[in-house]
């Protein structure tokens, strides 16, 4: 039994950050995790693989879209669905090597194996229990069940089947419009697979920007995704080879409407994770929605047990559970934590991407507040009409009209989930749109469509 400052249970990118910052601050620390690798739902069955399985499908789309009109002939590539699957599996060994390779770097113990905490300063793992000053619950979160829908990682997949499938489905039903829905989607229908989105709400990717979800729904249909909208998913029946669902509309929700496939993918969302930690016994105060309840500080409400990430409330976002694991050390430490989540990105890593950050047009609208809108089509960026990714893409940067602060943003375009940093980085500072438009972009660039934007937010963007 060893005794440590910090065990982190959960090695996911809250866990594994916060782990490496305590290292850093000279604190004691272990991390526990009962996965074969490092790097949690991110690295190994979320973010990491799909992103993979997402650049091979969108290099098939332009061999199969776009080569021959740049000149690049021949016969277009025919998919090896098992040897993309190694790549995808190669790319996250990569990634979850490099973690562990990190956890010995910095002299942090991974202690294998599950985690519960029998009280405050101590976890037990297997027959082991660890002294320790403080525990950072990281557990993160799994999918959330639909009532009426039983999942076999086969038929009725999650994102975690859906990264597995043994071959590409010939139909696929996808149950919510959310990112997961339409970033596993896409890269279905590139494959080939005739992709339907059954969505409860009236619009993709629910409290986004209203330009966004407009537009964004419109490139997909043209990619090939067929949606149906206003549609509550009741229950998916599966037998030996297929699955029908069922669902009802909601203009008409007593008639029941039945779509088949080979495979139906449930986004519906995730829900936080924290099975057999033992938060009951310890007395641990939980929110309405089950998320483990922690003040501005992640203390949750027992002396010494913190918690971050999808476990506690905010977006399920790897990004947010990082930030708040670089904090939680902070405070651990005896410094001062804080994360901004005014300014917390979010992206859809199809193609085109999509990123947001901040406020939208209509919740301040709703608020009273006065603002200004600038926007800029892509059409006219010269780099994105070069790379066949201008259509329907617009930045749209959204400003107090007196001051002209910047107070949110919304991307469809070529690398917007990295372009949207420029204008994260401007909220951080406080600055205007004034001082992105000042500021010298390189041309050309899919960046200059930000500063187009800005411009736009005052006497007029140059190229529209
Ligand atoms: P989500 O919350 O983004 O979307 C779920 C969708 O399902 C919603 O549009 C909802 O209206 C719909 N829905 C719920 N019940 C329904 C029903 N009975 N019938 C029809 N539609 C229904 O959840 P998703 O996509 O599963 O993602 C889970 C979490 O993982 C999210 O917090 C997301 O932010 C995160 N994530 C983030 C990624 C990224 O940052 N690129 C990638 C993948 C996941």
């Amino acid at each position: 039994m060893a005794s440590y400052d910090v065990i982190i249970i959960g090695a996911g990118p809250g866990g594994y950050v916060s782990a490496i910052r305590c290292a850093q601050l000279g604190l004691k620390t272990a991390i526990v995790e009962g996965r074969e690798t490092l790097g949690g739902t991110c690295l190994n069955v979320g973010c990491i693989p799909s992103k993979a399985l997402l650049h091979a499908t969108h290099m098939l789309h332009e061999a199969e879209h776009n080569f021959a009109g740049m000149g690049l002939k021949g016969k277009s590539p025919s998919v090896d669905w098992n040897q993309m699957k190694s790549y995808k599996e190669e790319v996250v060994g990569q990634n979850t090597g490099g973690i562990e390779f990190l956890m010995k770097k910095n002299k942090i113990d991974w202690i294998k194996g599950w985690a519960s905490i029998p009280a405050a300063g101590q976890v037990k793992v297997g027959d082991e229990t660890h002294e320790t000053k403080n525990i950072v619950i990281a557990s993160g979160s799994v999918p959330a069940a639909l009532p009426g829908v039983e999942v076999d990682e086969k038929f009725v997949v999650t994102s975690t089947g859906a990264l597995d499938l043994p071959k590409v489905p010939k139909k696929m039903v996808v149950i919510g419009a959310g990112v997961i829905g339409l970033e596993l989607g896409s890269v279905y229908a590139r494959l080939g697979a005739e992709v339907t989105v059954v969505e409860y709400m009236d619009a993709v990717c629910p409290g986004m920007d209203k330009d966004v979800q407009r537009g964004f729904k419109r490139i997909l249909e043209k990619q090939g995704l067929n949606f149906i909208m206003g549609a509550a998913v009741q229950g998916v029946e599966a037998s030996k080879t297929k699955a029908k669902v069922k669902y009802a509309l909601k203009k008409s929700p007593e008639t029941e409407e039945v779509i088949d496939a080979d495979v139906v993918l449930m986004a519906t969302g995730r829900k936080p994770y924290a099975e057999g930690l033992g938060l009951d016994a310890l007395g641990v105060k939980l929110t309405e929605r089950g998320q483990i309840a922690t003040d501005a500080q992640w203390r949750t409400n027992v002396p010494g047990i913190y918690a971050i990430g999808d476990v506690i409330e905010g977006p399920m976002l790897a990004h947010k559970a990082e930030d708040e694991g670089m904090a939680v050390a902070d405070v651990i430490a005896g410094k001062h934590g804080h994360v901004n989540y005014g300014v917390i990105p979010g992206v859809v890593y199809t193609t085109p991407e999509v990123a947001t950050v901040g406020a939208t047009e209509d919740a301040l609208k709703a608020e009273g507040r006065k603002i200004k809108v600038g926007k800029f089509n892509f059409m006219a960026n010269a780099r994105a009409k070069a790379v066949h990714q201008a259509e329907g893409g617009f930045v749209k940067i959204i400003v107090d009209k007196e001051t002209d602060r910047v107070l949110g943003a919304a991307i469809i375009g070529p690398a917007a989930g990295d372009m949207i940093h420029e204008i994260c980085v401007a909220m951080e500072f406080g600055a205007s749109a004034e001082d992105i438009a000042l500021t010298c972009h390189a041309h050309p660039t899919y960046s200059e469509a930000v500063r187009e934007a800005a411009l736009a937010c005052g006497d007029g963007a140059i190229h529209s």
